[in-house]
């Protein structure tokens, strides 16, 4: 049975004292799901403290970003050997904030997805339209770009997720509806079976992200072609994160 994904992206948000009391209250109350993972993705410097606590709960670990070498004279660069040997599990790669804020390009973001999966990891491939892209009617242009480029190489379809994350609906509060998401994940899933083939586009986890709250949740996973979700600001707080993971779709 393919399981659901409810993933926080915790952003540049919580110290590391910050981060063991969040994790170690949701680990207390989480509760425990057949049909669903749950995923967090703390700062680089709490990884190693929240994996402590984490270990053997139904909560996994997972990093916002990563460089695509094992080792090496890149100052400030995280390895994914590094994500490993803490107990990540899933990376981030290509968040709208990389590319916009940080000049990621989709041939950086295709080194990290293929580094990431080759290390064992899982990727999460996050792609996803500006606004001005969708109101000229290129959304799904974008898309397929993204896509295309981001796995140019990527031959053997494993260990990957991609998250539709539009970009106007990041941090603004404005959510993207259940319909329009599902639309853009139809068109994805699609894409994977022409560029793969169809047992694997079905397998595929594909997370919707933006401005997720406990307010939209239940809507945005009754689609069907909505596996889960990518949540930024609303996963902050233990009691909101709680009431997304435990959504009724
Ligand atoms: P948001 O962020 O939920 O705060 O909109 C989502 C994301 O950036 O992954």
């Amino acid at each position: 049975m393919k399981k659901s994904l409810i993933a926080g992206n915790w952003k540049m948000y919580k110290t590391p004292a910050e981060s063991i009391n969040f994790v170690s209250e949701l680990v207390k109350n989480i509760k425990s799901y057949e049909d669903r993972d749950v995923l967090i993705c703390p700062p680089f410097t709490s990884l190693y403290p929240v994996s402590k606590i984490i270990k053997n709960s139904a909560v996994k670990l997972g990093a916002q970003n990563v460089y695509f070498e094992n080792e090496g004279a890149y100052t400030g660069e995280i390895s994914p050997l590094m994500l490993k040997d803490t107990g990540v599990e899933y990376v981030i790669c290509g968040h709208s904030e990389r590319r916009n804020i940080f000049g990621e390009s989709d041939e950086i973001i295709n080194k990290k997805v293929k580094k990431v999966v080759e290390t064992g990891m899982n990727a999460i491939l996050c792609v996803g339209e500006k606004l001005e892209e969708r109101e000229k009617g290129e959304t799904f242009n974008v898309i397929e770009n993204q896509v295309k480029r981001c796995l140019e190489g990527f031959d053997k379809f494993e260990n990957l997720v991609i998250a539709y994350e539009p970009v106007w609906a990041i941090g603004t509060g404005k959510t993207a509806l259940p319909s329009q998401a599902e639309e853009v994940h139809i068109f994805i899933r699609e894409l994977i079976a022409k560029i793969y083939n169809k047992d694997i586009a079905e397998n595929l986890i594909i997370l919707y992200g933006g401005s997720v709250k406990p307010e939209n949740i239940d809507q945005l996973m009754k689609e069907k072609n909505i596996d889960g979700v990518l949540v930024g600001g609303a996963c902050l707080k233990v009691e909101s994160f709680l009431r997304i993971i435990d959504y009724r779709g």
